[in-house]
């Protein structure tokens, strides 16, 4: 039996205290970017095809919005609203992944939890 998906799209939709120096993607507005990017999949027909989904932290917060789309295992940062239709449209319909969102994962700094 194939998977159900051909590709899935994660979107870090985690939240965290304001206080919290690691800060979060629901505060850059991962929600919006997680709408937007579900809209656009179904105006483009890959609905069914291609799922975008919420989900934790993916350890990458200092970039965050944090997306990263599988199979291929392609990681886009700072990702925003405005970003969605052009991930759809060049990567998941035309397969070109979006060069100028990559995350720098080699750039991701660790920020320590605050103390209690
Ligand atoms: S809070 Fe989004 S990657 Fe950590």
């Amino acid at each position: 039996m194939p998977p159900p998906y051909e590709r899935q799209v994660f979107v870090c939709t985690n939240e965290r205290p304001a206080t919290d120096p690691r800060g979060c993607c629901k505060d850059k507005g991962s929600e919006q970017v997680l709408s937007a990017l579900k809209k656009a999949l179904k105006d483009q027909g890959l609905a069914g095809k291609v799922r975008a989904n919420a989900s934790g932290c993916l350890d990458a917060c200092s970039q965050g919005v944090s997306v990263v789309v599988y199979p291929e295992g392609v990681w886009y940062g700072k990702v925003s609203q405005a970003d969605a239709e052009e991930i759809v449209a060049s990567h998941l319909v035309g397969g070109r992944p979006v060069e100028r969102l990559r995350m720098d994962l080699g750039a991701l700094k660790k920020v320590p939890k605050a103390e209690k």
